[in-house]
């Protein structure tokens, strides 16, 4: 009988501390042994002294989350998530998205609904909190993290889902308690409804006014005003898809204080600028296609965002992935092919191009240890957001999520080659260097040569622990 179930030999193997050459044996599911020259497994596939990387875990994306605006999200779970295996990201997280006047427990339990049977690759789920009652914030909440959704994202603009500061205050002071990581969309919601009126009056409806309606100074000020919120009460948060220098400056700051301040950033922002958001006679207003908040911003902007993936201000990668469709009737169209910028559809798709382009530009091609790159799109995700160690590293006893890279490609990202229900990828014509051979969810072959192999329920829930580094900080009392 053979002693593994699977044998990946020969891997060129990168965690987030360190590249070594192994055999991996694998054992219902689990990566049950590493070392040099393993005993036989019932199945072998030879790495050929390719890379072999954890899963990638894509801790920021969109799926099957209704909104309210007409529009509706071209992915849900079963083509979301079949789009993650195929660009080597083994589990995602997206969003249990409260809306105003329901309980947070009934949007969970949707949730659950929207994914059940679709899944091909494991999730977990963030809460939103968009309506922070006193049931929210006294019972709900803390039920709901002790039973594994111990992450939520708070927004400090949308109409929808904003919250004032006095309701920040009070859902920190909730996660401080019950140690949850709090996730904030920092934007300053009243400079940017001021600044919208301004354009529309002015006649400046096409998407490229987006972003003069949203600058950076209005990330700026929610940054800030987030990390001050934080400290008052004395808990670490997370800023979501940071995009430029400013909002880099407040985050540099208040971890040189000491703060527990983590950051995430996206593809958006080091592959896109404002100028993709079209010129000002953009008749048919595609420039839509790359409408997301905050907006991209300009190269010397993406460059500071590869300084701080490489500095380390940084902890986490995701995608965003928001997909709306550019044509028919209920995607960025929604409000009319000819709406004005603050009526379309915020967010893009990316959750099957994050990592190539990542892997790509960022390490074959640029400044990042491969360490690094796995540290920011597997191993740190797992960490913030409590599912390490059982995901996001190679280690004895680790979920066997494993990705074989092919590299030295020649090739550039085409829509028509992804597996998204999107119409559109805003990455179109972007050369990658590197793709996914083979991705393995548990030990299965879910992407394997250009092939999706994986299947619709396959996909596990995943309840998070309380993750560690959403302790507030412990001080040396001298006194
Ligand atoms: O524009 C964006 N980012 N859309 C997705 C929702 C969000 O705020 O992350
Ligand atoms: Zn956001
Ligand atoms: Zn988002």
């Amino acid at each position: 009988m053979a002693a593994f179930d699977l044998v990946i030999r020969n891997a060129r193997c990168a965690t987030a501390a360190d590249t070594f050459n192994a055999d991996i044996g694998i054992i219902q599911g689990r990566i049950a042994a590493l070392g040099l020259d393993l005993a036989g497994g019932a199945e072998e596939i030879d790495a050929a002294g390719r890379w072999v990387l954890p899963g990638g875990i894509d801790a920021h994306v969109h799926f099957d989350q209704p909104t309210n605006d007409g529009s509706r999200m071209a992915d849900d779970f079963l083509t979301g998530t079949r789009s993650a295996a195929c660009g080597g990201t083994t589990t995602v997280i997206p969003f249990a998205c409260q809306q105003k006047g329901q309980s947070l427990r009934a949007a969970v339990e949707d949730y659950h609904l929207r994914a059940e049977g679709k899944a091909s690759v494991d999730y977990a789920f963030h809460l939103i909190v968009a309506d922070p009652t006193d049931n929210v914030l006294d019972v709900e909440l803390p039920a709901l993290i002790r039973e594994g959704y111990s992450s939520f994202k708070i927004y400090m603009t949308y109409d929808d889902l904003k919250l004032n500061d006095r309701q920040i205050i009070d859902v920190l002071a909730v996660a401080r308690a019950e140690g949850a990581m709090v996730m904030i969309h920092a934007e300053n919601t009243d400079c940017i409804s001021w600044l919208t009126e301004r354009l529309l009056k002015q006649g400046k409806t096409a998407p490229r006014y987006h972003a003069q309606s949203r600058p950076m100074l209005v990330e700026r000020e929610a940054t800030h005003r987030a990390i001050a919120l934080s400290e008052l009460v004395d808990v670490p948060i997370l800023i979501v898809h940071v995009s430029g220098r400013e909002a880099v400056e407040q985050i540099r700051w208040a971890q040189g204080q000491g703060l527990r301040i983590y950051a995430e950033t996206c593809p958006q922002y080091l592959f896109l600028t404002a100028e993709d958001l079209g010129l000002e006679d953009d008749e048919h207003n595609h420039g839509a296609k790359c409408i997301c908040s905050p907006p991209p911003r300009d190269k010397a902007n993406q460059q500071v965002i590869w300084d701080g993936l490489e500095s380390g201000l940084f902890q986490v990668f995701s995608s965003d992935h928001a997909p709306f469709c550019f044509d028919g009737p209920d995607g960025k169209k929604a409000a009319g092919a000819d709406a004005s910028f603050d009526k379309i559809p915020n967010g893009i798709p990316g959750v099957e191009t994050r990592l190539p382009l990542l892997f790509s530009h960022g390490v074959l091609n640029g400044p990042l240890e491969m360490s690094q790159f796995v540290a920011l799109t597997a191993t740190n995700p797992a960490k913030t957001y409590g599912l390490y160690p059982r995901k996001g590293s190679i280690a004895v006893g680790a979920d066997a999520d494993l990705v074989i890279w092919d590299t030295g490609l020649e090739r550039t990202i085409k829509n028509t080659d992804l597996h998204h229900a999107v119409d559109y990828t805003p990455y179109e014509g972007i050369a990658v260097s590197a793709w996914p051979a083979i991705t393995l969810l548990r030990g299965e072959i879910v992407w394997r040569d250009g092939e999706f192999t994986g299947q619709a329920g396959k996909g596990q829930f995943l309840p998070c622990d309380l993750p560690t580094p959403a302790h507030p900080k412990t001080r040396k009392d001298n006194s």
